[in-house]
């Protein structure tokens, strides 16, 4: 785990790192943007693949219990009659009748009051947002409508004749189609109770108040596992798959510190679930949920079967029993995971430049499993010996790692770079390479270099990234 510290960074600070070095750009931004929509750049899009291919590797590729799927995003419009999601997937929503601002006025009570109001009957938050006399955040007014249920899934129309189509919806989760394939998978995999499916995929969600950057957005992706028990295996599976999160965490280098467990009351808990625990992060804003762990009983196997007329029941050889499997579900953001891989990596240091000049260093102090790029190959100077020279080092490279080649700007400047988006290991060709076959190799975190001849530049990283604490 990384022990660096970091100042208390603002959200402003990120969003604009983000949007300077290309990690992420807001939506349509040449169209005046699309409030809450924001692009990948290059470097995010690294991050982000490296941190599904971490999740992956770790939870699917790593283990035997665990399968993957990659389902669909629109799925027959009965699934969401039969997952409960048409009738239960609501926010409460209130209206400002002066202005037409819209909040969740569960929100609403716990920012002007500070009071828990998750699941509280919409009768009573209607009373309590009048009786506490909440102005509009917006216009100022009290002039509220009812609070009532809001639907949160998109909805589109299959065909080409809008009036006449088959209405859709875009999935909220990724977890229905895994439990649509279960039983494929099953035959077709030969897996056995407990196992696991395992999918990483978009969402998206008609969000009443989305915000604070990529924290809550209407799209967004989801890395989901459904792991099949018996009822009488939850509570230990459950523990286990708690501490295989926080492994998880541990893997990609997120700081513990800033990590804790919440456990879901009764009135908060989703429709399907019978126990969530919330692991959250102390965002800017506040402690959040950064993912989920909950346990959903029998809930979506046996409403499948009773709404598709197939029985998904599961028939144990060894013992002739035939039950109802059990899933305990990790469900993690990908977006939200990469918000907090910035947070948690972003540091400033006083430090000196090579002429002894001192300079603020902001560094990305990144995981090198889930930075953009692991090494950065810089020739000194652009002159054509040390490019040639710089060029075939970074082939010789590229076969392990992931390479960022860079020749322009001062060497000072380069790695200034370099360590704001949070590349471990510099690479620096200068006139000495040419006789003695050697680099200098400079490590993000401490600064410091060290001479490795090139037949030996890929183990000397390699061995640092495997002892990488
Ligand atoms: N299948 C369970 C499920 O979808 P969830 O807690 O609603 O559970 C899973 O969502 C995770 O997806 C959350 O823990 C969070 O990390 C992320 N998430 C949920 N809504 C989001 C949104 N609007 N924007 C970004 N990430 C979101």
């Amino acid at each position: 785990m990384n022990e660096a510290r970091r100042p208390d960074v603002a959200m402003d600070t990120i969003v604009s790192l983000a949007r300077r070095r290309g990690f992420i750009f807001p939506g349509s931004e040449i169209y005046g943007g699309l409030a809450n929509t924001w692009d990948y750049g290059p470097l995010g899009a690294e991050l982000k693949r490296n941190i599904k291919n971490a999740w992956w590797e770790f939870f699917v590729q790593g283990r035997d219990d665990i399968v993957g799927i990659d389902g669909n995003i629109i799925l027959h419009p009965r699934v969401w009659e039969a997952s409960g999601h048409v009738q239960e997937f609501n926010d409460p929503l209130i209206d400002c009748r002066n202005c037409g601002s819209r909040y969740r006025a569960d929100t609403l009570i716990e920012d002007k009051l500070g009071q828990q109001a998750e699941g509280m009957p919409l009768g009573e938050m209607t009373e309590l947002i009048r009786s506490s006399n909440i102005a509009c955040p917006f216009c100022g007014q009290r002039d509220w409508t009812e609070v009532r249920q809001f639907n949160l899934m998109f909805q589109t129309t299959l065909g080409p004749v809008e009036t006449s189509g088959t209405k859709v919806f875009l999935r909220p989760e990724t977890a229905q189609a895994i439990f649509l394939d279960y039983r494929a998978v099953m035959q077709s995999s030969r897996t056995k109770i407990p196992f696991g499916i395992a999918q990483i995929g978009k969402a998206f969600r008609n969000e009443i108040t989305p915000g604070n950057f990529i924290f809550r957005l209407l799209e967004f992706e989801i890395m989901e596992i459904e792991y099949f028990i018996r009822e009488s295996e939850a509570p230990e599976t459950f523990e286990d798959w708690l501490t295989q999160i926080g492994a998880f965490f541990d893997s990609i280098g997120l700081r513990r510190e800033n990590i804790r467990t919440r456990e879901h009351e009764g009135k908060e808990l989703s429709h399907y679930s019978k126990r969530t625990v919330d692991y959250e992060y102390r965002f800017p804003f506040g402690w959040r949920e950064l993912c989920g762990l909950a346990y959903r009983g029998d809930y979506d196997l046996s409403r499948h079967s009773e709404f598709s007329g197939v029985d998904l029941s599961y028939f144990e050889q060894q013992t002739g029993e035939r039950f109802m499997p059990h899933v305990i579900e990790p469900a993690l953001g990908v977006d939200r995971i990469l918000l907090v891989t910035l947070l948690d990596a972003y540091d400033e240091e006083e430090a000196a430049d090579i002429n002894g000049k001192p300079y603020t260093r902001v560094v990305l102090r990144l995981h090198p499993r889930i930075a953009p790029y692991q090494v950065a190959v810089l020739p000194l100077m652009k002159k054509p010996e040390l490019v040639a020279k710089a060029s075939e080092v970074q082939a010789m490279l590229r076969k392990t790692f992931s390479v960022e080649y860079d020749e322009t700007q001062s060497i000072g400047r380069r790695y200034r770079r370099q360590d704001e988006i949070g590349t471990p290991f510099c690479v620096t060709i200068d006139y000495e390479s040419l006789d003695d076959q050697a680099v200098t190799v400079r490590e993000r975190e401490t600064m410091a270099q060290v001479r490795v001849p090139i037949a030996e530049i890929a183990d000397v990283i390699s061995d640092k990234i495997a002892s990488w604490s």
